[in-house]
């Protein structure tokens, strides 16, 4: 790959049109919409978005888009036209990385049947969507897969005796630990982990209309979070898988793709320094358009060069190690305080705590 940006499954891979341009913008590799063997099961609402603005309540304020909710389902166009349009873009493109996103219902012949087929368009890579947290568990699929570890084992297993190119495995931080249905998908056979997807969430409550956002026909259903409010979630559940990768599967082959909320080179920076090898970006697309690469690229080019790095393999999971246990903090500071290193900030107890100062006190103790 040229870069390490990936466009991220979803709106900015859901045709031809688009897939090229991100090509021709200059993105690493793309991940289509997901896909599915029969499209006409996919029936998509409109509208299917709701953005938290910076400072506003349900959005009404015009500052600057923090958050994201989405509805939307995966690809509603025919599986055959997708395929279709795989081959044009390997023919196109044959040395640039193109990855088929895929999903189907609890049934082994339908997901290697899917997974054949998409094959045979000769896509570099399959994503597999135990994911989208909307829709598509009512149907068995998507997250419902993702959170149930036992059903998550049968379905990888099914997808690796199929599938003949690499398989990352896209992960829901809709559970407790990720690391758990992380480690299962790479104990199946997976080459690497995508994470996270979008985090189950209601957009807000209209104060005029009483109605939840985003509002068809009056009501709404628990959609997806994603974009800059999510980054500092994805950064801890990546951080989770790549610490887990790192004990129990260290082969350099396996991969981990970093998702959530990226929309500048130092978002990026910050997943690789927690050991993923790429980093990929949805929902920045949709506002800041596919040129967006090129800002990212540079920015990314430029806290390489202040730290001296000339390749992401000399930065990529060396801040993992400076993730430690509390008790281990609590040590690490006493022992500082008593060779006089640090002096001790903030309040010595939770006693001391009033109710004048109270932001004030709080400032003492924030770190950035
Ligand atoms: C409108 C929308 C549609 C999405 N559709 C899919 C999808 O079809 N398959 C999938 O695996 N993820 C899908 N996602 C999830 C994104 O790929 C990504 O995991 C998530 O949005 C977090 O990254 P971001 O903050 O860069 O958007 C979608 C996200 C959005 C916002």
């Amino acid at each position: 790959m040229p870069n390490p940006f990936v466009i991220g499954s979803g709106p900015p891979g859901t045709n031809y049109t688009v897939m090229k341009r991100a090509f021709d913008e200059g993105w690493g590799a793309v991940i289509a919409k997901t896909v599915s063997l029969d499209s006409s099961k996919v029936i998509n609402v409109t509208p299917r978005y709701a953005r938290l603005r910076a400072g506003g309540h349900n959005g009404s304020a015009k500052g600057e888009v923090i958050g994201w909710e989405n509805i939307e389902l995966i690809s509603d166009r025919p599986l055959e036209t997708m395929l279709k349009e795989f081959k044009q873009l390997k023919k196109e493109y044959p040395d640039r990385i193109l990855i088929a996103s895929v999903m189907e219902e609890y049934d082994r012949a339908a997901w290697q049947e899917l997974i054949e087929r998409v094959e045979e368009t000769g896509v570099d890579a399959l994503e597999i969507n135990f994911s989208c947290p909307h829709g598509m568990p009512e149907r068995k699929m998507g997250a419902a897969v993702g959170q149930d570890c036992a059903l998550l084992e049968e379905v990888c297993g099914w997808v690796n005796e199929k599938a003949t190119v690499p398989v990352w495995a896209k992960m829901t931080p809709n559970v407790t630990d990720i690391a758990e249905p992380a480690r299962v998908a790479l104990r199946s056979g997976s080459e690497g982990i995508a994470a996270i997807n979008t985090i189950m969430s209601v957009m807000g409550i209209n104060l005029d209309t009483l109605r939840p956002e985003p509002c068809v026909e009056g009501y709404s259903t628990p959609g997806g979070y994603s974009s800059k409010a999510v980054h500092p979630i994805a950064l801890a559940k990546v951080m989770s898988i790549a610490q887990m990768m790192k004990s129990e599967f260290p082969d350099p082959a396996l991969s981990l793709s970093g998702i959530g909320g990226v929309e500048n080179g130092g978002h990026a920076a910050e997943f690789i320094l927690l050991g993923a090898n790429t980093v990929q970006v949805c929902t920045g697309v949709m506002m800041h358009g596919y040129g967006h690469v090129k800002q990212l690229c540079s920015e990314l080019k430029d806290f390489m060069v202040k730290h001296n790095f000339s390749s992401i393999e000399d930065f990529r999971g060396i801040s993992l190690q400076y993730f430690t246990t509390h008790t281990d903090l609590v040590r690490r500071q006493q022992e500082a305080i008593q060779q006089r290193k640090a002096i001790r900030k903030g309040l010595a107890s939770d006693k001391e705590w009033t109710g004048d100062g109270f932001v004030k006190e709080t400032e003492t103790m924030v770190s950035n």
